[in-house]
């Protein structure tokens, strides 16, 4: 177990009379490794949620826990938790903000991420404030520029005048730069062309092959099904169903969470329904099912 989550409750304004949870009793785990992809309709708390894996949010009730960091407002169940540790990992979790070099979260909009007058400094600013001396916090920030595929002569230009995909490359290599354990991704394709997709998709993949774990919150049901490990789903603040892509794509329960059928699926049981002889019930991809159906032709 990397992350956990122990009846996680969360309020946005707990004063007011007409507030509501946001998040409702959410327990799961997380192990090292996983490519987690997170989802559910508009609304149903997912970026609620990764939020308290970094402690930018602070759980009302209930704790995350990622590695030996504890992330709850129960100053009470905070204290209980650290009391265990060694030391130095219970003086660690006092300076909460260092749990964000363990956890690099890419946030939903790039524009609230960047800041900086140029590319290369934008980047810079997470190894430097985590201590790292300039000429490292630099040589490891053009490294994650390069690998997210920015060109040099992109660094001093200001990340404002990028495009929506050129912004999100420059948002990831400001993650990448600090070399975290685990990179969240809050809809990193949101608003590209089929070719940014592609690359952002393979780049997310890239980066969990070197052994990071990932958590992806997404609407693009393909994206899951090629990518994801775990599935996570979350409807009105509520865990509903945690388990594998084929699970839940070949269950009867995905329309319920208003979440769309992958291409692949939506073809199968046309199939199915199309009166297709062929036991096809356990194939989860278009190769399998391409050899299948090319055998029957011959
Ligand atoms: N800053 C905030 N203040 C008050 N309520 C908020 C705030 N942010 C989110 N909410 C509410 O909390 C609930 C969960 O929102 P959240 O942003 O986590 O959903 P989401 O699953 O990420 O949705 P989307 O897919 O649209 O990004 C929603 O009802 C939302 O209106
Ligand atoms: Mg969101």
């Amino acid at each position: 177990m990397q992350i956990k989550c122990e009846k996680i409750k969360y309020i946005y304004n707990a004063k007011d009379p007409n507030s509501y949870y946001a998040l409702d009793d959410i327990s799961f785990e997380i192990d090292k490794g996983d490519f987690v992809a997170l989802v559910g309709k508009t609304g149903s708390g997912k970026s609620t949620l990764i939020q308290t894996f970094n402690a930018l949010i602070l759980p009302t009730e209930g704790y995350s826990q990622v590695e030996y960091f504890y992330v709850t407002s129960d100053k009470k169940l905070f204290k209980e938790k650290i009391s265990k540790l060694p030391k130095e990992e219970r003086n660690e979790n006092k300076k909460q903000f260092l749990i964000r070099k363990k956890v690099g979260m890419v946030f939903q909009f790039p524009e609230y991420q960047l800041f900086a007058e140029t590319v290369l400094k934008d980047v810079m600013f997470g190894p430097k404030n985590f201590k790292v001396p300039e000429d490292e916090a630099k040589e490891l920030s053009i490294k994650a520029l390069k690998d997210v595929g920015i060109p040099e002569n992109y660094f001093e230009r200001s990340p404002f005048e990028l495009s929506g995909g050129e912004k999100r490359r420059v948002a990831i290599a400001g993650i990448l730069a600090s070399n975290p354990d685990i990179l969240i991704l809050d809809e990193p394709t949101a608003g590209l062309d089929p070719e940014g997709k592609k690359e952002i998709i393979n780049l997310i993949k890239e980066i969990h092959s070197t052994g990071k774990t990932v958590i992806l919150v997404t609407h693009d049901m393909d994206v899951v099904m090629e990518c994801a490990t775990k599935i996570v789903v979350l409807n009105d603040a509520k865990l509903v169903k945690i388990c594998t892509p084929e699970e839940l794509f070949n269950g009867n329960d995905i329309e319920t969470y208003a979440l769309e059928i992958p291409a692949f699926y939506k073809f199968k049981k046309l199939l199915i329904e199309k009166g297709y002889k062929k036991d096809i019930s356990s194939i989860n991809n278009f190769d399998e099912l391409i050899s299948v159906l090319g055998a029957q032709d011959e």
